[in-house]
């Protein structure tokens, strides 16, 4: 899989929320139908709505942002259309992207996604990209948590996947920060720029997380294996 969220066809795509071809029957949720607002005080994650394209275009198609990601949209509409598809995604099981809102601001300045790499959300994949003004500063940390409490407790996830090119120095160390385990190299998996890059893959386990969340997020210490 691809290191990032985006779809390019979607550039192209007709303005409408279609009905999902071929969609294997989902059992529904509630998250399903629409996903939980999740707030600690210093950060909100939602849906995307329609009024956040304006913020994802400002701070999302940077170079230093998307240097090791999929490229995103390149226009309001672009980014309209994928956050009616991010909609789509969830309403069939199969992803589900929150947008990240920082307390104090009203529109989303990234993006956590979980996509599913096996009907029923065992086995998932998360990615992630905030606004280079907020590296730094805690709110991936803080954004990372809820989703992760999210992902394992709601989804139902086993095991969680992220894909980093091995140069993303940031992706990577905040995956390592978050105690996630890296197990190997992918050879030559992402095309990006014209050239090949090798990802590194990483892993959350549901049992990684039962031991982590009562101690990670309130001190120091990550995820101890
Ligand atoms: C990935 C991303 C969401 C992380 O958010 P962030 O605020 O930059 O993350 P943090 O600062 O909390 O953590 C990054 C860690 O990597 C470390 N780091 C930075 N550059 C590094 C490098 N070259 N090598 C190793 N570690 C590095 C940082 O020091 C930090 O660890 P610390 O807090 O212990 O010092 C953000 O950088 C981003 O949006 N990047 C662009 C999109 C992207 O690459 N997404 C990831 C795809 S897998």
């Amino acid at each position: 899989m691809e290191t990032g969220f985006y779809r390019p066809d979607l550039d192209d795509a007709a303005l409408t929320l279609l009905p999902v071809p071929g969609a294997a029957p989902v059992v529904e949720t509630e998250w399903r139908a629409a996903l939980p607002v999740m707030t600690n005080g210093s950060v909100t994650l939602r849906e995307l709505e329609l009024s956040d394209a304006p913020s994802l275009l400002a701070m999302l198609t940077t170079e230093e942002v998307t240097r090791f990601i999929s490229p995103p949209p390149t226009t309001i509409e672009g980014f309209e259309r994928f956050i009616l598809w991010t909609h789509q995604q969830r309403a069939a099981g199969k992803a589900v992207i929150f947008g990240v809102v920082p307390h104090g601001i009203s529109s989303a300045v990234g993006l956590l996604q979980i996509r599913s790499l096996e009907p029923g959300f065992g086995t998932a994949e998360w990615g992630f990209a905030l606004g280079s003004p907020f590296w730094g500063t805690g709110l991936f940390v803080e954004s990372a948590r809820l989703v992760l409490e999210f992902a394992f407790t709601t989804t139902g996830i086993h095991r969680l996947e992220a894909r980093a090119a091995v140069q993303n120095g940031r992706g990577n160390g905040a995956l390592r920060k978050l105690g996630a385990v890296r197990e190997g190299v992918l050879r030559a998996s992402f095309l990006r720029h014209g050239h090949y890059h090798d990802q590194a893959l990483w892993s959350i386990l549901d049992t990684d997380w039962a031991r982590a969340r009562t101690g990670f997020f309130g001190a120091t210490a990550a995820i101890v294996h």
